[in-house]
């Protein structure tokens, strides 16, 4: 068995060690612009370039694509010239944890006022400030997945009001849950913090612009885990100058890297990470991709497939 291994970033040597370490028998190949790819029965890849895919949609052999992440995006992108073979994103595969701590990490900062004390301490301010009434600091999660679940279980941990939206209706306990556009206002109204666990879609794209972003709670937060382009990032801005949104934790952007005049930089109420919300655990996911690998060929189902039609 021939397994192709492609990353955008050129880094395949780490995953090359671990499947020959997981699956001992498969001989593990890469592909760099301007070769000929050898005929390859699986692909593994992330941010494929599009010759690779021109190549791969070729090959006959071919019997999935997998992913070593969890957004489909940007191979979905590529549309009717993606190979017709099954199309397989990772599942938690470790991610969920870490989505669960970063969400947190952020709601307490602001529920306990710690970016205040941050500001304070700088300038040697001794002024313990009140606390927020947990009840006025409600938690709205867009996107009740296999990343924005652990958010929501990690949110109601902390005793917060947690509401949640996803596009098919879900009834979750403890959670007043949303679905579909027809709900979405109601969603948003009732949301101090807004956590953006959406993947990146034809429906999402900007979907958090001025308008929606508006109807957020006064002094209202902003976290987005999932993707940039689903929010409109001028408006935040004007949002955030005008204080209607008091604060914003963004760990993706539009283009990334964050280009150096981008004015979310020079923002206090802006904290930036370099998309590190949830890292692939390669080891991991290089397991879970080995035993999906056994399932098709043993010509049982697998999981985690992508629906091309609903973009994830
Ligand atoms: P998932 O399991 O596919 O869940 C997606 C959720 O979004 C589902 O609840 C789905 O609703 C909902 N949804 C999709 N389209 C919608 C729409 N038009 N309206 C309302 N809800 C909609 O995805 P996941 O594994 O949780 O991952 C979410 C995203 O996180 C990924 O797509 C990726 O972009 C991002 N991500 C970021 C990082 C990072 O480090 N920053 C790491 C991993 C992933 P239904 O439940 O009704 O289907
Ligand atoms: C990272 O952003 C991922 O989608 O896995």
């Amino acid at each position: 068995m021939r397994i192709l291994l492609y990353r955008g970033d050129g880094v395949i040597e780490p995953w090359a060690r671990e499947f020959a370490s997981i699956m001992p028998h498969a001989e593990t190949v890469g592909w760099k612009e301007g070769e000929v790819l050898a005929p390859c029965d699986y692909a593994v890849l992330w941010n494929p370039a599009p010759a690779l895919l021109e190549q791969l949609s070729l090959q006959s052999q071919l019997k999935a694509i997998f992913l070593m992440g969890a957004g489909v995006d940007a191979l979905l992108k590529f549309g009717a010239s993606l190979p017709e073979v099954p199309l397989v994103r990772l599942g938690d595969a470790g991610m969920g944890v870490q989505m669960a701590e970063y969400v947190a990490h952020a709601v307490l900062r602001y529920f306990r006022r710690f970016d205040e004390y941050e500001q304070q301490a700088r300038h040697g301010a001794w002024h313990p400030l009140p606390q927020i009434p947990k009840e006025e600091f409600s938690v709205g999660v867009m996107g009740l997945g296999r990343l924005g679940m652990p958010v929501v279980e990690a949110m109601r941990h902390f005793g917060f009001p947690v509401l949640g939206w996803s596009r098919t209706p879900k009834s979750i306990p403890g959670v007043e849950t949303y679905a579909g556009m027809d709900q979405l206002e109601p969603f948003l109204r009732g949301t101090r913090v807004l956590v953006c666990l959406l993947p990146l879609t034809s429906e999402t794209a900007n979907l958090l612009d001025r308008h929606n972003l508006g109807k957020l709670k006064p002094g209202a937060y902003l976290i987005n885990v999932s993707r940039g382009a689903i929010i409109a990032e001028p408006d935040l801005m004007t949002l955030i100058r005008s204080g209607h949104i008091a604060g914003a934790t963004l760990d993706v952007f539009r283009h990334e890297p964050l280009p150096a005049p981008h004015p979310f930089w020079n923002e206090p109420r802006i904290s930036i990470t370099p998309h590190i919300s949830a890292l692939t655990m390669r080891l991991e996911a290089v397991r879970q991709i080995a035993d999906k690998i056994a399932a098709l060929e043993n010509g049982q189902p697998v999981g985690d497939l992508v629906d091309r039609t609903l973009g994830y």
